[in-house]
């Protein structure tokens, strides 16, 4: 049977500023051009930030580009490295201002809604050295000054607005597990961090109202990952374990950003470990009465969790994954390339939890996508890349959302990551994941075999046939 989406249905696409536009008249750095600066071993074949897809000069051809693939909508971020000129007293750069400008003007003239994000894992590098970044409320407090000059600078016609991409991703890789600069390994600072970014989406939630964006049609959100828990088996202590690694990957940043409240559970566990976050009667007045108008998803993989092999008060210093080891499902379906394991019916799952435990929220999947190495592998004699993975990979998704919403969950969209091959941090340009092809070298784009899938699919609004697998 053919799928029909809703007449609405956003089709698109996500990017971000620093892995799509290059450092060109860009002011300040930010933490990974700075980590590039001094590691730069710690990058994919030493690729770095310097250039990326080039779209801050090529975004009118990038765009158009974007419009022939049917997109009607793209997700991207404005760099609080590029906007301001000082995060302190929160001057602008006029050549930022010009150029995001122009970009939003570009998008809404091709027909494409812009919807803008303020930070995707971008910090300043200057705010990290000088307060200790997202360990500091000053830093919150000059975000908020960040997103209030775009809201008065672009919020005329930008309606879709996103306070952070991933959080999540800013404890785990630069507080946990040393996958990000600055690589620190302290559980108790992650949890601070955890607390400040959630404070740091509300206070800028109560920026936008104040300033009355509501009313000219805006609507503010966040964009999390969530990599639904699935326990390794029926026993007590899996399931104990499933369910406090959900409570920490997902829902610490869910719950407060829907509900307006941390989970008790967590924060009975963190109390009772003696890592509990600093916090006011008045920030958590802030957090509870700021909560979100609009959930973006981002959904790769699904976590499977099982008990730690040791006892968790048998491990030295305090980090949350002793409460939980992640298991290998035997059987299950992977993308080798990445190393991510592929469970379409994870979308449902998460389609359903929203309807039923976060107040049937309207959400659509922010990102979604399959990173793929060499797709050169795949060129045909027309020089259009095959990837016929990909559009699988996309179909079955889309397969499990439809469901999904067939049954009632509040979803209204859907964006591949990403339109135009970017640079991903310090996997570079490794994996691929667009519907358009960027040569690094040459920077010539060129519409792979998904897009061109894809445009059918966002002209028709519905999904062709094929048995769901
Ligand atoms: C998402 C991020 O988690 O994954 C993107 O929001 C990132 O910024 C994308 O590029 C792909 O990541 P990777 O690690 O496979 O290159």
């Amino acid at each position: 049977m053919v799928k029909k989406f809703s007449k609405d249905f956003w089709w698109g696409a996500a990017t971000s500023g620093p892995q799509s536009e290059g450092r060109f008249n860009k002011k300040h750095a930010n933490v990974f051009d700075y980590w590039y600066e001094i590691e730069p071993e710690d990058f994919y074949d030493q690729v770095g930030p310097d250039v990326t897809s080039n779209f801050y000069n090529s975004f009118k051809e990038d765009i158009a580009l974007m419009k022939e693939i049917g997109l009607n909508s793209v997700r991207t971020s404005i760099q609080w490295t590029r906007l301001m000129d000082d995060f302190e007293t929160g001057t602008v750069d006029p050549d930022g201002v010009r150029f995001y400008n122009d970009v939003i003007d570009a998008f809404l003239e091709a027909g494409i809604r812009p919807v803008i994000n303020l930070h995707h894992f971008d910090l300043p590098a200057e705010l990290y050295h000088k307060y200790g970044g997202w360990e500091s409320k000053e830093v919150v407090d000059y975000y908020v000054l960040f997103a209030k000059k775009c809201f008065e600078l672009f919020g005329d016609r930008v309606k879709d607005w996103f306070t952070h991409n991933e959080p999540i991703v800013v404890v785990q890789a630069q507080y946990l597990f040393e996958f990000h600069y600055p690589k620190v390994v302290d559980g108790k600072k992650a949890v601070q961090v955890s607390y400040n970014l959630n404070l740091a989406s509300a206070k800028a939630i109560q920026a936008f109202r104040e300033m009355g964006l509501q009313n000219n049609g805006g609507r503010i959100g966040i964009i999390l990952n969530l990599t639904p828990t699935y326990a390794a088996s029926d026993s007590q202590d899996d399931l104990q374990a499933a369910k406090i690694a959900e409570l920490f990957n997902n829902r610490m940043f869910l719950d407060t950003a829907v509900h307006g409240e941390f989970p008790s559970e967590l924060v009975d566990l963190l109390t009772e470990d003696g890592v509990i976050w600093e916090s006011t009667p008045e920030e958590l007045a802030i957090i509870k009465e700021n909560t979100i108008d609009v959930l973006g998803v981002n959904f790769y993989h699904p976590s499977r969790i099982k008990k730690p092999d040791i006892a968790p008060n048998s491990v030295g210093d305090w980090m949350p994954n002793r409460y939980y080891d992640s298991y290998e499902m035997p059987g299950r379906r992977m993308n080798l390339d990445r190393g991510w394991e592929i469970y379409p019916k994870a979308l449902y799952d998460i389609a359903i939890n929203i309807r039923d435990n976060y107040e049937n929220i309207p959400w659509f999947v922010s990102e979604n996508g399959m990173g793929v190495s060499r797709e050169e592998r795949f060129l045909n004699t027309e020089g259009v890349i095959e990837d016929d993975y990909r559009i699988d990979f996309i179909h079955e998704h889309l397969d499990w959302l439809h469901q999904g919403i067939e049954e009632g969950s509040n979803c209204f969209g859907y964006h591949l990551w990403t339109p135009i091959d970017c640079w991903s941090w310090a996997n570079a340009y490794k994996n691929r994941y667009g519907f358009i092809s960027t040569n690094i070298h040459t920077q010539i784009k060129t519409i792979k075999k998904s897009g061109h899938w894809f445009k059918t699919v966002a002209e028709n609004n519905s999904l062709p046939e094929r048995n769901k697998k």
